[in-house]
Order: C-alpha cells, then sequence, then structure tokens
C-alpha cells in the first residue's frame, strides 16, 4: 500500500499564477512514464522468477510509482486543462515498449538489475527534490516532496536487494561501476524522450525526433538542479558501487557532471511554444 493518497496533496491551494511552463513540460512527460509502472514490475517478476519475496516488493513498488503517475497527471490537468493524459499515454505504450517477456535482466545479471534500479531511483529522487525546490507553486511542492521521498525509499530498497545478490554474484567494484556508467548514458533514452514527445504531440503527423525531444527535455531538466542536488547523486551513486562517497574522485565526477549538465541546458526552441 502506499505511504500516502492523493486525498493528502492540497489540491485547493493550487496557484496558477505560480504555474511555470518548463514543470509543466516535465510533469506531463513524468507523469507517463510513472503510469507504466505496473510494466516495469512484470519485468521485475520475470527477472526475478524464482524470487517470491523480491516479487511481492516490486508489486507493491509499482504501485507507488502508478500513484506518482496519478498525482502527477492531476497537477498536469490543473495546470493545462487541454492536457489529454488518455491520448498521450496510448501514444506513449503503443510507441515504447519495455523488454517483457524474458528470462533474464538486459543488466546481464540480477546484481546488474539491481544496480539500474538503484541509479533510476536515485535520479528519480533528484529530480523530484529539484522540482520541489525550484517550484512556488504550493500543490506541485508537496507533490514533489512525497513522491521525492517515495523514490528515496525505492532506492534503500533496491539497494538493501543488491546487497543480498551480491553475495550470490560477487561483482566486483569495477563491474559495478561499468553498470552505473551505461545506466547513467541511458538517461536520455528513448524512454524519458519519447514521453516527452508523446505528452507534447499535437497531431498524428507530428514524427518523433529523438535527438530534438532530448534536447527539449535536457533544457528544461537542466534548469531545476543545483550542484547540491548533482553531488547527492553522485555520492549516492558511489555508494552503490562500492566506493567510498567523499573521496577526490567523487568530487571530480560531481564537477564533470555539472558542466556537463550546464552544457547541455542551453536553450533550445521549445516544442511546446
Ligand atoms: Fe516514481
Ligand atoms: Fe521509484
Amino acid at each position: 500500500m502506499p505511504q500516502w493518497t492523493l486525498d493528502d496533496i492540497p489540491w485547493d491551494q493550487f496557484d496558477r499564477s505560480k504555474v511555470c511552463p518548463e514543470l509543466v513540460s516535465l510533469v506531463k512527460a513524468a507523469s507517463l512514464v510513472e503510469h507504466n509502472g505496473y510494466d516495469y514490475a512484470r519485468y521485475l517478476c520475470e527477472v526475478f522468477a524464482d524470487d517470491k519475496a523480491f516479487q511481492t516488493v516490486a508489486h507493491q513498488w509499482a504501485e507507488e510509482e502508478v500513484q506518482h503517475g496519478r498525482a502527477l497527471r492531476k497537477w498536469a490537468e490543473l495546470a493545462d486543462p487541454e492536457f489529454d493524459f488518455d491520448k498521450s499515454f496510448k501514444t506513449f505504450t503503443e510507441g515504447y515498449k519495455l523488454p517483457l517477456n524474458v528470462t533474464a535482466s538486459v543488466r546481464g545479471s540480477r546484481c546488474g538489475e539491481m544496480i539500474a534500479r538503484c541509479i533510476v531511483e536515485i535520479g528519480t529522487s533528484s529530480y523530484y527534490t529539484a522540482i520541489k525546490d525550484y517550484t512556488d507553486e504550493p500543490a506541485l511542492q508537496v507533490v514533489a516532496a512525497k513522491i521525492a521521498a517515495d523514490e528515496f525509499r525505492h532506492y534503500k530498497l533496491f539497494y538493501t536487494h543488491l546487497q543480498r545478490y551480491l553475495e550470490i554474484e560477487k561483482l566486483s567494484a569495477f563491474q559495478r561501476f561499468k553498470i552505473v556508467l551505461g545506466r547513467v548514458a541511458e538517461s536520455e533514452d528513448d524512454e524519458l524522450c519519447y514521453a516527452y514527445y508523446a505528452a507534447h504531440r499535437k497531431s498524428a503527423d507530428e514524427v518523433y525526433d529523438q535527438k530534438k525531444c532530448a534536447k527539449l527535455y535536457m533544457n528544461n531538466v537542466g534548469k531545476l538542479y543545483h550542484r547540491g542536488h548533482i553531488d547527492r547523486m553522485i555520492s549516492m551513486a558511489f555508494k552503490t558501487v562500492g566506493f567510498k562517497p567523499h573521496d577526490l574522485f567523487n568530487r571530480m565526477i560531481g564537477r564533470v557532471a555539472w558542466s556537463v549538465l550546464q552544457m547541455r541546458a542551453k536553450p533550445s526552441r521549445a516544442i511546446t511554444a
């Protein structure tokens, strides 16, 4: 059972004058990805087919992710009454397919799967924290704070199961680091870009352009983050790998990640304009 409901959000305090267009765009896209949580649970249950305890956890986790989607959807509909969630979600799920009917993780091992899940939860925890810090809109502040807390709890959950599988698979820190780099490299993968496209597509004739959507998405995302958000993300990723979270290498990677984010956040023409 999720730890909060949509009734815990102060929707009556929604303030249209404090809505930023860049957040409307990002929240619409996020609502589609989060709403797809049941398919992720299905994939995880296929990868961990003989681990009933983890399957139970995966189903509970999916309920929380889908609830994130519902809360974000509601806020997006308040901010933009013309947002047609059902139509956008149909476009998203028809165009972006998760690898279902698998017998093993696409990450090559069960540890790899847990590490990838940790990285995603680190990313989402930081992302919603950044949204909470960026927005002045009261309802979105509460939605983002509650989701950020859930995502941090999800990170701890997958981290706990990762320790269990590390006992079995014995992946080295270097092998773990390679998986982290691989998952980070996917941060602008088709899922987020396609969700951005599906959320903003104005007609069936509008063709998907991955590079354009990635650029627009990153322009908006880049506005949200402070250096502190990035440093926290790097520290959590280092902990997942098994590196010390506060050494010189950590600071160097933090500096590089911050520079890359600032570079990627340079403005371009928005499809939402
Ligand atoms: Fe989520
Ligand atoms: Fe999560």
